[in-house]
């Protein structure tokens, strides 16, 4: 870190005022504006947050131009290969990785709260069976603050941390639920004895009629998948529970929230509409077309699982999930999936396309999550509630960053105002009756 310094804001050779400069471990300085407004009677302005730091945070650092993605200052090429999702979690949580001892007491406490109330079942029925299954999650998953009166007091270090382990131990459960109602399946209760992506596998998976038996392969991969989800600094969900934390509101409310906002195909909701592109594609000979709509300014239409705002390089993690990809089809002998050979030969093109190599648009997590997740036998429907089965630890560690922070205050950003000046209702108004 360097020392601490100021910068100064003139306008027209006019001193205007003084602003702090901080410096965190790593990664851009930031201008700390918070009296700017004070000093100078101005706002700052960013759509979108593109320059914009909402937070310090210790949580995970992304380094865009370099392709770099640290959990804790971890790796996330590391993480992957040498972790599970609940040793992850864990670190997410609490800053550091778990000890043997550490790791057997939080998978038992995650095990012992897996299953959800039995009256939680009753909200599935208000749904019709084709509701689509991120519909369901918001509403399953925000109704769990109507079932945890005992531990939500947020401001109690204990009871925040059975809010953690109540929303990563029952996500998973409620994604199996959503799959199994929309199919018209009869749910199925976790199992104690299966671990963590077993448990979830099977109660996806396996039937009254017939059991489930997880295969290795596919189960590393899919706790890989989880993994790379887990977090991802300040991203469009991760600040929304931030926001909707910052004005006290309880942690299962908080996480629906941020389920609502991954919904989004620009977000999570990016490798269902992966999948969708593929199929419409179709073939080959087709991607031409389709990367000249792309590039095509009058044409919405955008290369699903292509760019993001902080990644001006190759996501780390999407290559992480094209080895996987590799490896499950390889265990399921569908090295030859049209979808995957149509994904790769798409990646390839746009690559060498001058468009996306001048803004700088690569894969990102999104491109080949959905084609392992379709060779896992999981509906393309269900891929965003998978994202936030992999996302609830980071959405629930930011949101007990931002209780514990002392700077933290509720989110309530400013605007430039556009719109009417101040005018009178014209006189020959005619007052509405009630
Ligand atoms: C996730 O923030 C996170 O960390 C998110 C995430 C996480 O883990 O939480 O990483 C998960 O959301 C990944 C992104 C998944 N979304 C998609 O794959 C949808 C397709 N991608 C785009 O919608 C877009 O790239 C975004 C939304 C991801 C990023 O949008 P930005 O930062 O606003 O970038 P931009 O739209 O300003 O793009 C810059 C230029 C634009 O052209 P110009 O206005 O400069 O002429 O690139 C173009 C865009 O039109 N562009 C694309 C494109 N993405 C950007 N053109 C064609 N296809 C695309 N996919």
């Amino acid at each position: 870190m360097t020392n601490p310094r100021n910068i100064s804001l003139s306008d027209d050779n006019q001193s205007l005022c003084e602003l702090p400069v901080l410096s965190g471990t790593t990664g851009p300085d930031v201008i700390d504006v918070q009296t700017l407004y004070k000093q100078t009677g101005m706002f700052t302005y960013d759509p979108g947050f593109n320059s914009t730091a909402s937070c310090r945070s210790t949580i995970t650092y992304i380094d865009g131009d370099e392709g770099v993605l640290l959990y804790r200052g971890y790796p996330i090429e590391q993480l992957a290969q040498q972790c599970t999702f609940l040793e992850v979690c864990y670190l997410l949580l609490k800053g550091e990785l778990p000890d043997s001892g550490q790791l057997k007491e939080f998978q038992y406490n995650i095990t012992m709260h897996t299953m959800v109330h039995d009256q939680l079942t009753n909200f599935f029925k208000g749904f019709r069976r084709d509701a689509h299954p991120m519909a369901i999650m918001v509403g399953v998953v925000g109704a769990l603050s109507a079932f945890y009166h005992d531990a939500l007091d947020i401001k109690s270090k204990k009871d925040r941390e059975m809010c953690a382990i109540r929303l990563i131990a029952k996500v998973p459960t409620i994604v199996a639920m959503c799959h199994k109602y929309s199919s018209g399946m009869p749910f199925m209760h976790p199992k104690n004895k299966l671990n963590y992506v077993e448990n979830f596998m099977r109660m996806m998976l396996a039937t009254p009629c017939d059991e489930y038996e997880p295969n290795p392969v596919l189960v590393r991969a899919l706790d890989r998948i989880l993994i790379l989800h887990a977090d991802h600094e300040q991203n469009a969900s991760t600040s929304t529970v931030r926001l909707a934390g910052s004005s006290g509101a309880n942690p299962f409310a908080c996480v629906t929230a941020g389920i609502a906002c991954l919904w989004g195909a620009a977000h999570g909701g990016a490798n269902e509409a992966v999948l969708n592109m593929l199929e419409k594609i179709g073939d080959v000979s087709r991607i031409p077309e389709f990367i000249a709509k792309a590039k095509d300014k009058n044409d919405s239409f955008r290369l699903m699982g292509f760019g993001h705002r902080v990644y001006k390089n190759y996501d780390p993690r999407a290559t992480l999930m094209r080895e996987t990809c590799h490896e499950v089809l390889n265990e399921l002998d569908l090295h030859d999936m049209k979808l995957f050979k149509l994904a790769v030969e798409l990646e390839r093109i746009a690559l060498e396309d001058d468009y996306f190599i001048e803004k700088k648009l690569y894969p990102n997590v999104d491109f080949y999550s959905g084609i392992v997740l379709h060779a896992l036998g999981i509906p393309t429907n269900m891929f965003t509630a998978m994202f936030a089965m992999g996302r609830t630890v980071g959405w629930i560690a930011h949101w007990d960053e931002m209780i514990a922070d002392p700077e933290q205050k509720i989110g309530r950003p400013r605007q430039l105002y556009t719109g009417a000046d101040r005018r009178d209702i014209p006189a020959d108004h005619v007052k509405t009756s009630l």
